[in-house]
Protein backbone atom coordinates (compact mmCIF):
# COMPACT_ATOMS: atom_id res chain seq x y z
CA UNK A 1 0.00 0.00 0.00
CA UNK A 2 0.66 3.97 -0.20
CA UNK A 3 1.38 5.46 2.69
CA UNK A 4 1.24 9.23 3.86
CA UNK A 5 2.74 10.25 7.05
CA UNK A 6 2.18 13.98 8.26
CA UNK A 7 4.42 15.51 10.55
CA UNK A 8 8.31 16.20 10.51
CA UNK A 9 9.92 15.39 14.25
CA UNK A 10 11.12 12.77 15.35
CA UNK A 11 8.40 10.96 15.98
CA UNK A 12 7.33 10.65 12.03
CA UNK A 13 11.00 9.47 11.35
CA UNK A 14 10.64 6.93 13.52
CA UNK A 15 7.09 5.86 12.10
CA UNK A 16 8.64 6.03 8.88
CA UNK A 17 11.85 3.86 9.68
CA UNK A 18 9.13 1.46 10.98
CA UNK A 19 6.78 1.62 8.27
CA UNK A 20 9.28 0.70 5.39
CA UNK A 21 10.42 -2.29 7.52
CA UNK A 22 7.15 -3.42 6.60
CA UNK A 23 6.81 -5.49 3.18
CA UNK A 24 3.17 -4.33 2.84
CA UNK A 25 4.26 -0.57 2.50
CA UNK A 26 5.32 0.06 -1.01
CA UNK A 27 5.72 3.51 -1.57
CA UNK A 28 5.80 5.86 1.60
CA UNK A 29 5.37 9.85 1.55
CA UNK A 30 6.04 12.61 4.44
CA UNK A 31 4.43 15.77 4.58
CA UNK A 32 6.48 18.21 5.27
CA UNK A 33 9.15 15.66 6.75
CA UNK A 34 12.99 15.94 7.58
CA UNK A 35 16.45 14.86 6.51
CA UNK A 36 15.86 11.66 8.03
CA UNK A 37 12.85 10.72 6.36
CA UNK A 38 14.11 11.96 3.12
CA UNK A 39 16.54 9.13 3.39
CA UNK A 40 13.86 6.19 3.54
CA UNK A 41 10.81 8.51 2.05
CA UNK A 42 9.80 10.72 -0.49
CA UNK A 43 9.00 13.94 1.10
CA UNK A 44 6.46 16.66 0.11
CA UNK A 45 6.78 20.32 1.30
CA UNK A 46 3.07 20.69 2.51
CA UNK A 47 1.85 22.03 5.64
CA UNK A 48 -0.05 19.20 8.04
CA UNK A 49 -3.05 21.48 8.21
CA UNK A 50 -3.69 22.26 4.42
CA UNK A 51 -6.33 19.84 3.67
CA UNK A 52 -7.13 20.95 0.17
CA UNK A 53 -3.12 20.20 -0.59
CA UNK A 54 -3.68 17.29 1.55
CA UNK A 55 -6.62 15.99 -0.61
CA UNK A 56 -4.88 16.59 -3.66
CA UNK A 57 -2.09 14.49 -2.70
CA UNK A 58 -3.43 11.97 -1.88
CA UNK A 59 -5.61 11.84 -5.04
CA UNK A 60 -2.76 12.01 -7.42
CA UNK A 61 -0.77 9.27 -5.39
CA UNK A 62 -3.19 7.21 -4.47
CA UNK A 63 -2.36 7.16 -0.99
CA UNK A 64 -4.55 4.02 0.81
CA UNK A 65 -3.59 5.24 4.62
CA UNK A 66 -2.66 8.76 6.26
CA UNK A 67 -0.68 8.35 9.32
CA UNK A 68 -1.44 11.97 11.81
CA UNK A 69 1.33 12.48 13.46
CA UNK A 70 0.66 15.64 15.46
CA UNK A 71 -2.68 16.77 16.98
CA UNK A 72 -3.23 19.83 15.23
CA UNK A 73 -5.11 18.29 12.30
CA UNK A 74 -7.01 15.83 14.47
CA UNK A 75 -8.01 18.49 16.46
CA UNK A 76 -9.03 20.82 13.09
CA UNK A 77 -11.22 17.36 12.10
CA UNK A 78 -8.51 16.18 9.25
CA UNK A 79 -10.48 12.48 9.97
CA UNK A 80 -13.65 13.38 9.48
CA UNK A 81 -12.70 15.82 6.60
CA UNK A 82 -11.73 12.32 4.50
CA UNK A 83 -15.05 10.39 6.12
CA UNK A 84 -16.97 13.04 4.49
CA UNK A 85 -15.77 13.31 1.04
CA UNK A 86 -16.92 10.80 -1.40
CA UNK A 87 -13.05 11.40 -3.16
CA UNK A 88 -11.29 10.28 -0.04
CA UNK A 89 -13.75 8.30 2.47
CA UNK A 90 -12.35 5.15 1.13
CA UNK A 91 -8.84 6.06 2.47
CA UNK A 92 -7.61 4.75 6.17
CA UNK A 93 -6.64 7.45 8.90
CA UNK A 94 -5.02 6.50 11.87
CA UNK A 95 -6.16 9.37 14.26
CA UNK A 96 -9.21 10.12 16.01
CA UNK A 97 -11.87 12.12 14.85
CA UNK A 98 -12.68 15.92 15.69
CA UNK A 99 -15.14 15.41 18.33
CA UNK A 100 -12.80 12.82 20.10
CA UNK A 101 -9.65 14.63 19.46
CA UNK A 102 -10.95 17.18 22.33
CA UNK A 103 -9.54 14.95 24.52
CA UNK A 104 -6.42 16.97 23.68
CA UNK A 105 -7.96 19.98 22.18
CA UNK A 106 -9.47 21.15 25.53
CA UNK A 107 -8.81 20.40 28.91
CA UNK A 108 -12.11 20.47 30.42
CA UNK A 109 -13.54 18.44 28.05
CA UNK A 110 -10.69 15.54 29.20
CA UNK A 111 -11.86 16.80 32.89
CA UNK A 112 -15.48 15.74 32.03
CA UNK A 113 -14.70 12.69 29.97
CA UNK A 114 -12.19 11.49 33.26
CA UNK A 115 -14.82 12.48 36.01
CA UNK A 116 -17.98 10.82 33.82
CA UNK A 117 -16.29 7.32 33.16
CA UNK A 118 -14.98 7.48 37.10
CA UNK A 119 -11.34 7.09 36.01
CA UNK A 120 -8.66 8.56 38.83
CA UNK A 121 -7.83 12.12 38.18
CA UNK A 122 -6.96 15.37 40.09
CA UNK A 123 -10.23 17.77 41.67
CA UNK A 124 -10.84 20.40 39.27
CA UNK A 125 -13.08 23.43 38.09
CA UNK A 126 -13.48 25.69 35.11
CA UNK A 127 -13.50 29.29 34.83
CA UNK A 128 -14.06 31.57 32.62
CA UNK A 129 -13.08 35.62 32.52
CA UNK A 130 -17.13 36.18 33.84
CA UNK A 131 -16.69 33.88 36.71
CA UNK A 132 -12.49 34.79 37.43
CA UNK A 133 -14.01 36.06 41.79
CA UNK A 134 -15.17 32.18 42.17
CA UNK A 135 -11.85 30.88 40.67
CA UNK A 136 -10.17 32.82 43.55
CA UNK A 137 -12.77 31.31 46.15
CA UNK A 138 -11.52 28.08 44.38
CA UNK A 139 -7.71 28.75 44.59
CA UNK A 140 -8.40 29.66 48.02
CA UNK A 141 -9.47 26.33 49.32
CA UNK A 142 -6.52 24.53 47.29
CA UNK A 143 -3.24 23.78 48.96
CA UNK A 144 0.27 25.18 46.98
CA UNK A 145 1.25 24.88 44.60
CA UNK A 146 -1.59 25.79 42.14
CA UNK A 147 -2.11 23.99 38.80
CA UNK A 148 -3.78 26.04 36.40
CA UNK A 149 -4.40 24.65 33.04
CA UNK A 150 -5.52 26.90 29.57
CA UNK A 151 -8.24 25.04 28.45
CA UNK A 152 -7.14 25.01 24.47
CA UNK A 153 -3.92 23.97 22.79
CA UNK A 154 -1.14 25.89 23.45
CA UNK A 155 1.93 24.04 22.29
CA UNK A 156 2.88 22.63 25.39
CA UNK A 157 3.12 25.96 27.54
CA UNK A 158 -0.62 26.59 29.04
CA UNK A 159 -0.12 24.71 32.11
CA UNK A 160 1.35 26.79 35.08
CA UNK A 161 2.51 25.51 38.21
CA UNK A 162 2.89 27.98 41.35
CA UNK A 163 3.91 28.33 44.41
CA UNK A 164 2.22 31.38 45.88
CA UNK A 165 -1.39 31.97 46.15
CA UNK A 166 -1.59 35.57 44.98
CA UNK A 167 0.57 34.45 41.88
CA UNK A 168 -1.83 31.95 40.99
CA UNK A 169 -4.31 34.52 41.39
CA UNK A 170 -2.78 37.12 39.09
CA UNK A 171 -1.72 34.03 36.56
CA UNK A 172 -5.52 33.40 36.51
CA UNK A 173 -6.43 36.72 35.56
CA UNK A 174 -3.57 37.00 33.19
CA UNK A 175 -5.26 33.93 31.27
CA UNK A 176 -8.41 34.55 31.14
CA UNK A 177 -8.68 38.54 31.18
CA UNK A 178 -5.66 39.17 29.32
CA UNK A 179 -5.66 36.14 27.07
CA UNK A 180 -2.36 35.20 28.18
CA UNK A 181 -2.60 32.50 26.02
CA UNK A 182 -4.62 33.63 23.31
CA UNK A 183 -7.96 31.74 22.72
CA UNK A 184 -6.69 28.87 24.36
CA UNK A 185 -7.03 30.65 28.10
CA UNK A 186 -10.36 31.87 27.20
CA UNK A 187 -10.97 29.10 29.64
CA UNK A 188 -8.93 27.86 32.35
CA UNK A 189 -9.32 24.74 34.24
CA UNK A 190 -7.54 24.94 37.99
CA UNK A 191 -6.72 21.98 39.45
CA UNK A 192 -5.94 20.27 42.52
CA UNK A 193 -1.48 19.33 42.26
CA UNK A 194 -0.58 15.55 42.44
CA UNK A 195 2.30 14.62 43.90
CA UNK A 196 4.08 11.63 42.19
CA UNK A 197 6.07 10.74 39.07
CA UNK A 198 5.26 10.48 35.97
CA UNK A 199 4.87 7.79 32.98
CA UNK A 200 3.43 7.84 29.75
CA UNK A 201 1.12 5.02 28.72
CA UNK A 202 0.19 4.12 24.55
CA UNK A 203 -2.63 2.91 23.69
CA UNK A 204 -3.52 1.43 20.52
CA UNK A 205 -7.33 1.65 19.71
CA UNK A 206 -9.99 0.75 17.00
CA UNK A 207 -13.07 2.03 18.63
CA UNK A 208 -13.77 -1.39 20.16
CA UNK A 209 -11.28 -2.83 20.48
CA UNK A 210 -7.50 -1.95 22.51
CA UNK A 211 -3.75 -2.82 22.42
CA UNK A 212 -1.63 -1.41 24.98
CA UNK A 213 2.33 -0.47 23.83
CA UNK A 214 5.18 -0.35 26.16
CA UNK A 215 5.23 2.70 28.94
CA UNK A 216 7.89 5.27 29.03
CA UNK A 217 8.81 7.87 30.78
CA UNK A 218 10.27 11.67 28.70
CA UNK A 219 12.46 14.21 30.43
CA UNK A 220 10.24 18.11 29.89
CA UNK A 221 12.62 20.58 31.56
CA UNK A 222 15.38 21.70 29.53
CA UNK A 223 17.76 21.30 32.41
CA UNK A 224 19.24 18.75 33.98
CA UNK A 225 17.82 17.39 37.61
CA UNK A 226 14.31 18.50 35.73
CA UNK A 227 14.54 22.58 36.11
CA UNK A 228 14.21 25.16 34.17
CA UNK A 229 12.02 25.91 31.13
CA UNK A 230 9.40 23.06 29.94
CA UNK A 231 10.52 21.46 26.35
CA UNK A 232 9.04 19.05 23.69
CA UNK A 233 10.86 16.22 25.85
CA UNK A 234 14.82 16.08 26.12
CA UNK A 235 14.67 11.98 26.23
CA UNK A 236 12.72 9.45 26.79
CA UNK A 237 13.22 5.96 28.63
CA UNK A 238 11.29 2.45 27.98
CA UNK A 239 10.34 0.64 29.97
CA UNK A 240 9.58 2.69 32.98
CA UNK A 241 11.32 0.74 35.55
CA UNK A 242 8.57 1.75 38.58
CA UNK A 243 5.99 0.46 36.43
CA UNK A 244 5.42 -3.22 38.02
CA UNK A 245 3.21 -5.65 36.66
CA UNK A 246 0.44 -5.10 39.53
CA UNK A 247 1.31 -0.61 38.88
CA UNK A 248 0.44 -1.79 34.98
CA UNK A 249 -2.58 -4.57 35.73
CA UNK A 250 -4.02 -1.02 37.37
CA UNK A 251 -3.40 1.24 35.19
CA UNK A 252 -5.70 -0.74 32.55
CA UNK A 253 -8.17 -1.96 34.61
CA UNK A 254 -9.08 1.76 36.25
CA UNK A 255 -7.57 4.06 33.29
CA UNK A 256 -7.66 1.55 29.86
CA UNK A 257 -10.35 0.19 30.34
CA UNK A 258 -12.76 2.89 31.13
CA UNK A 259 -11.59 5.25 28.58
CA UNK A 260 -12.02 2.86 25.86
CA UNK A 261 -15.30 2.07 26.99
CA UNK A 262 -16.23 5.49 27.80
CA UNK A 263 -15.34 6.56 24.22
CA UNK A 264 -17.77 4.13 22.76
CA UNK A 265 -20.56 5.27 25.67
CA UNK A 266 -20.06 9.26 24.13
CA UNK A 267 -19.71 8.01 20.43
CA UNK A 268 -17.15 9.26 19.98
CA UNK A 269 -15.30 7.70 17.13
CA UNK A 270 -11.91 6.85 17.50
CA UNK A 271 -9.26 4.97 15.62
CA UNK A 272 -5.82 5.64 16.42
CA UNK A 273 -3.02 6.07 19.69
CA UNK A 274 -4.17 7.43 22.73
CA UNK A 275 -1.12 9.18 24.51
CA UNK A 276 -2.21 8.89 28.48
CA UNK A 277 0.23 11.21 31.01
CA UNK A 278 -0.24 9.43 34.46
CA UNK A 279 1.06 10.35 37.75
CA UNK A 280 2.18 6.96 40.55
CA UNK A 281 0.83 8.71 43.50
CA UNK A 282 1.75 5.98 46.18
CA UNK A 283 0.79 3.27 44.54
CA UNK A 284 -2.39 4.24 42.24
CA UNK A 285 -2.31 5.92 39.14
CA UNK A 286 -4.07 9.38 38.02
CA UNK A 287 -4.63 10.69 34.82
CA UNK A 288 -2.97 14.10 34.46
CA UNK A 289 -3.92 14.02 30.80
CA UNK A 290 -4.91 12.58 27.39
CA UNK A 291 -3.23 13.38 24.01
CA UNK A 292 -4.59 11.94 20.28
CA UNK A 293 -1.41 10.82 19.36
CA UNK A 294 1.90 9.28 20.24
CA UNK A 295 4.62 11.00 22.01
CA UNK A 296 7.58 12.33 21.09
CA UNK A 297 10.63 11.64 22.25
CA UNK A 298 8.32 8.59 23.56
CA UNK A 299 7.87 7.15 20.29
CA UNK A 300 11.35 7.46 19.78
CA UNK A 301 11.97 4.52 22.06
CA UNK A 302 8.22 2.64 22.16
CA UNK A 303 8.09 2.07 18.63
CA UNK A 304 12.07 0.42 18.02
CA UNK A 305 10.71 -2.25 21.17
CA UNK A 306 7.70 -3.04 19.45
CA UNK A 307 8.48 -6.34 16.61
CA UNK A 308 5.11 -5.88 14.99
CA UNK A 309 4.56 -5.17 11.35
CA UNK A 310 3.40 -1.28 11.26
CA UNK A 311 1.15 -1.65 8.68
CA UNK A 312 -0.44 -4.66 9.73
CA UNK A 313 -1.38 -2.64 12.98
CA UNK A 314 -2.67 0.35 11.42
CA UNK A 315 -4.67 -2.06 9.09
CA UNK A 316 -6.39 -3.96 11.78
CA UNK A 317 -6.97 -0.25 13.51
CA UNK A 318 -8.67 0.81 10.31
CA UNK A 319 -10.80 -2.51 9.91
CA UNK A 320 -11.52 -2.88 13.82
CA UNK A 321 -9.69 -6.24 14.02
CA UNK A 322 -7.31 -5.00 16.16
CA UNK A 323 -8.26 -7.82 18.67
CA UNK A 324 -6.63 -10.11 16.49
CA UNK A 325 -3.02 -8.74 16.48
CA UNK A 326 -0.65 -9.49 19.18
CA UNK A 327 1.94 -7.16 20.20
CA UNK A 328 5.17 -8.38 20.55
CA UNK A 329 7.57 -6.46 22.40
CA UNK A 330 11.58 -6.56 22.27
CA UNK A 331 12.34 -6.94 26.07
CA UNK A 332 15.38 -4.84 26.20
CA UNK A 333 15.59 -0.97 27.26
CA UNK A 334 15.46 1.75 24.93
CA UNK A 335 16.68 4.85 25.56
CA UNK A 336 17.02 8.34 23.38
CA UNK A 337 18.76 11.45 24.32
CA UNK A 338 17.53 14.63 22.58
CA UNK A 339 19.80 16.92 20.54
CA UNK A 340 18.95 20.71 21.06
CA UNK A 341 20.23 24.11 19.49
CA UNK A 342 21.64 26.22 21.76
CA UNK A 343 19.26 28.63 23.30
CA UNK A 344 15.97 26.11 22.71
CA UNK A 345 12.90 26.26 24.13
CA UNK A 346 13.59 30.09 23.78
CA UNK A 347 14.68 31.79 20.35
CA UNK A 348 17.71 30.06 18.81
CA UNK A 349 19.38 29.93 15.12
CA UNK A 350 18.86 27.28 12.43
CA UNK A 351 20.63 25.77 9.61
CA UNK A 352 24.19 25.02 11.70
CA UNK A 353 25.70 22.01 9.80
CA UNK A 354 25.22 18.28 11.41
CA UNK A 355 28.43 16.54 11.11
CA UNK A 356 29.56 13.15 12.57
CA UNK A 357 26.49 11.01 11.49
CA UNK A 358 28.77 8.08 9.42
CA UNK A 359 30.55 7.68 12.90
CA UNK A 360 27.30 6.35 14.62
CA UNK A 361 27.81 2.49 16.22
CA UNK A 362 24.95 0.98 17.35
CA UNK A 363 22.49 3.24 17.82
CA UNK A 364 19.30 4.55 15.37
CA UNK A 365 19.33 8.36 14.76
CA UNK A 366 16.29 9.91 14.63
CA UNK A 367 15.98 13.48 12.55
CA UNK A 368 13.85 16.27 14.29
CA UNK A 369 14.45 19.45 13.40
CA UNK A 370 16.79 18.86 10.69
CA UNK A 371 16.44 19.36 6.47
CA UNK A 372 19.12 18.56 4.04
CA UNK A 373 20.09 21.85 2.76
CA UNK A 374 22.79 22.35 -0.35
CA UNK A 375 23.56 18.77 0.05
CA UNK A 376 24.20 18.85 4.06
CA UNK A 377 22.41 18.27 6.71
CA UNK A 378 21.50 21.22 9.06
CA UNK A 379 19.22 22.49 11.73
CA UNK A 380 16.04 23.97 11.17
CA UNK A 381 14.43 23.64 14.61
CA UNK A 382 14.94 23.86 18.52
CA UNK A 383 14.49 19.98 18.59
CA UNK A 384 16.69 18.64 16.53
CA UNK A 385 17.96 14.91 16.44
CA UNK A 386 17.38 11.98 19.10
CA UNK A 387 19.77 9.56 19.72
CA UNK A 388 18.05 5.70 20.34
CA UNK A 389 19.74 3.15 22.18
CA UNK A 390 18.95 -0.54 23.47
CA UNK A 391 20.21 -2.24 26.43
CA UNK A 392 19.92 -4.81 28.46
CA UNK A 393 19.21 -1.95 31.12
CA UNK A 394 18.55 1.38 30.82
CA UNK A 395 21.58 2.14 31.96
CA UNK A 396 23.31 0.12 29.25
CA UNK A 397 20.96 1.77 26.61
CA UNK A 398 21.66 5.54 27.81
CA UNK A 399 25.47 5.04 27.85
CA UNK A 400 25.69 3.94 24.13
CA UNK A 401 23.65 7.14 23.24
CA UNK A 402 25.95 9.28 24.61
CA UNK A 403 28.95 7.87 23.84
CA UNK A 404 27.77 7.84 20.34
CA UNK A 405 26.70 11.69 20.84
CA UNK A 406 30.24 12.44 21.70
CA UNK A 407 30.74 11.64 17.54
CA UNK A 408 28.42 14.11 16.55
CA UNK A 409 28.68 17.97 16.39
CA UNK A 410 26.25 20.97 15.62
CA UNK A 411 27.56 24.92 16.65
CA UNK A 412 25.43 25.36 19.94
CA UNK A 413 24.45 21.98 20.14
CA UNK A 414 23.01 21.45 23.68
CA UNK A 415 21.45 18.10 25.59
CA UNK A 416 20.87 16.69 28.86
CA UNK A 417 23.42 14.33 30.44
CA UNK A 418 20.98 13.05 32.77
CA UNK A 419 18.40 11.13 31.21
CA UNK A 420 17.09 8.59 33.58
CA UNK A 421 18.69 10.12 36.83
CA UNK A 422 15.53 9.73 39.16
CA UNK A 423 15.24 6.35 37.98
P1 LIG B 1 -0.24 18.62 30.89
O1 LIG B 1 -0.06 19.51 29.69
O2 LIG B 1 -1.63 18.54 31.40
O3 LIG B 1 0.45 17.32 30.73
O4 LIG B 1 0.64 19.29 32.05
C1 LIG B 1 2.02 19.55 31.86
C2 LIG B 1 2.79 19.07 33.04
O5 LIG B 1 2.35 19.72 34.23
C3 LIG B 1 2.61 17.58 33.34
O6 LIG B 1 3.47 16.81 32.58
C4 LIG B 1 2.90 17.53 34.81
O7 LIG B 1 4.30 17.49 35.04
C5 LIG B 1 2.38 18.83 35.32
N1 LIG B 1 1.02 18.68 35.86
C6 LIG B 1 -0.13 18.78 35.18
N2 LIG B 1 -1.19 18.60 36.00
C7 LIG B 1 -0.69 18.38 37.23
C8 LIG B 1 -1.27 18.12 38.51
N3 LIG B 1 -2.59 18.10 38.69
N4 LIG B 1 -0.44 17.92 39.54
C9 LIG B 1 0.90 17.97 39.38
N5 LIG B 1 1.51 18.21 38.22
C10 LIG B 1 0.73 18.41 37.14
N1 LIG C 1 6.73 14.31 25.07
C1 LIG C 1 5.47 14.82 25.38
C2 LIG C 1 4.55 14.99 24.26
O1 LIG C 1 4.74 14.48 23.17
O2 LIG C 1 3.54 15.65 24.45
Amino acid sequence: MTILILGSGGREHTFAWKLVQSPLCQKLYVAPGNSGTAEIAENINLNVTDFAGIKSLVLEKQIDMVVVGPEDPLVLGMHDFFLNDPELKHVSVIGPQKAAAQLEGSKEFAKEFLFRHNIPTAAYQSFDAGSLEAGYAFLETLNPPYVLKADGLAAGKGVLILNNLDEAKAELKSMLVDAKFGAASTKVVVEEFLDGIELSCFVLTDGKNYQILPTAKDYKRIGEGDTGLNTGGMGAVSPVPFATASFLNKIEEQVVKPTVAGLQKDGLDYKGFIFIGIIKVGDDPKVIEYNVRMGDPETEVVLPRLKNDLVEIFQAIANQTLDTITIDIDERAATTVMLVSGGYPEAYEKGMEITGLEHLTDVIPFHAGAVIQEGKIVTFGGRVMAITSFGNTYQEAIKKSYQNIEKLHFDKMYYRKDIGFDL
